[in-house]
């Protein structure tokens, strides 16, 4: 029997937040309450107790781009960020269209330091021609199906593959929505900046034109859609207006999209480099305003590991993508909760539980603190500051656009099925 008390910590979960000690036992919470007891003690004074953390875009590398990330250094990565789960993108190599590489990857994953929970392709080899074996995979557990990297471009392959995912329970398809045919030899947000700096430009409209037509799929069908990555106001416009219509849409943001604009690429350093691409500040503006009034389901950290070799290129030839996983919940808390953008239950929300539900994994994740609920659980010091060295994250690689960056908000410890993955801000294995 393993059996150990987080004392003193501030208990924040979807049901409100309370002060009390949680007795973790086999796994699972044994007691929530006052002056509870036992042999081993983890510190919780000054910190919240929350529900672990659920990322729904994380791009983990294997199998095929192993010197950027591994299941093991991102699931590390992770879990030093409060997570206790991912969803792994589906743009490995091969991609994840394949039962035999889902089950591959979930194989590798029982041993990770989080849950890893396999995406599925909408369509094979993500080329979006045909519909990926989407019954196979979804018999494997497979619930968010998604050509992440890429945009499913055709509208009548969309429709068909929401009409195939209405029978499949929770199954959720998600776009990544940027119309190629607008974005093609982009590399950063069009707009004054870019023309400024002469690098080809992605417009914000690429993503907007692609959000309304699979409101419209949704609608159509009534199967459910997520959006992936939102970045602009038009999207989050639009994603309101559909969620007051009742079709059924969620969405995520990523933190550099409530972080950053357009103007870092000034630098023409490639950790700015990302698709969709950092845009301006009214858009930034949007994206918090849809946060906090609920438009924005979830706070996704599209982290995206490359090596120095590729991601040190000029810009326009470098690939898009940024880590995450280390520096969101600080983020979110930095950015959104300290300026009172978010209360620090909806950043909670957005990071936990809303994704947890989005995911169908919300019968071991992101759940209320309770007797009987799985032990993923993450103990965050909101007062805690560090500054941000690419150097000292668990990651593979380094590409983090906030080198050198003072956040507020520390993870302190993160529990896994009731084993502690990560303890005084180290991970244990
Ligand atoms: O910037 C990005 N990088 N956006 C994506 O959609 C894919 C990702 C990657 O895989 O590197």
């Amino acid at each position: 029997m393993s059996e150990f008390v987080i004392r003193g910590g501030e208990v924040v979960d979807a049901s409100g937040r309370r002060t009390a000690d949680v007795l973790v036992r086999d796994g699972v919470v044994a007691e929530v309450g006052a002056g509870l007891e036992a042999a081993d003690v983890l510190d919780a004074a000054g910190a919240i107790v929350t529900p672990g953390f659920v990322d729904l875009h994380t791009h983990l590398r294997e199998p095929g781009d192993e010197d950027a990330e591994t299941i093991e250094t991102g699931s590390r990565a992770a879990a030093l960020g409060g997570y206790t789960a991912v969803v792994a993108m589906p743009n490995t190599r091969p991609p994840l269209d394949d039962p035999t590489v889902v089950r591959a990857v979930l194989a590798i994953g029982t041993e990770a330091l989080c849950e890893v929970v396999s995406s599925g392709c909408i369509t094979r080899g993500r080329a979006g021609e045909a519909l990926a074996p989407m019954g196979e995979l979804h018999a494997l557990g497979v619930r968010v199906f998604t050509d992440d990297g890429s945009c499913v471009m055709s509208a009548g392959l969309m429709r068909r593959a929401l009409e195939y995912s209405r029978g499949l329970p929770g199954a959720v398809v998600a776009q990544h929505a940027e119309d190629d045919s607008m974005c093609a030899g982009g590399s950063m947000h069009e707009g004054a900046v870019s023309s400024r700096l002469g690098i080809p430009g992605r417009p914000g409209e690429a993503e907007a034109i692609i959000v309304a037509r699979d409101i419209r799929l949704a609608a159509l069908t009534g199967a459910r859609v997520h959006f992936l990555h939102l970045s602009t106001a038009a999207s989050v416009d639009l994603v309101r207006a559909a969620k007051r219509d009742g079709v059924p849409v969620t969405c995520e943001v990523a933190p550099h999209h409530f972080t950053l604009t357009d103007e870092a690429c000034a630098t023409f350093d490639p950790a700015f480099k990302v698709h969709p691409p950092l845009r301006g500040a009214a858009d930034v503006e949007a994206v918090r305003a849809g946060l906090a009034d609920g438009t924005i389901d979830a706070i996704a950290t599209d982290h995206a590991p490359h090596t120095p070799e590729t991601k040190e290129r000029p810009f326009e030839e470098a690939p898009p993508g940024m880590l995450g996983l280390e520096t969101a919940a600080a983020l979110a808390l930095t950015e959104l909760v300290e300026p009172g953008i978010l209360t620090l239950e909806q950043a909670l929300a957005a990071l936990s539980w809303n994704p947890a539900r989005i995911a169908g994994i919300d019968d071991r994740h992101g759940r209320t603190v309770a007797p009987g609920a799985p032990a993923n659980l993450c103990v965050l010091d909101p007062a805690a500051t560090w500054t941000v060295d690419p150097m000292a994250l668990a990651s593979r690689a380094h590409n983090t656009p906030y080198a050198g960056r003072t956040l507020r908000g520390r993870v302190r410890h993160t529990v896994l099925r009731g084993e502690r993955v990560v303890l005084d801000g180290r991970a244990t294995r």
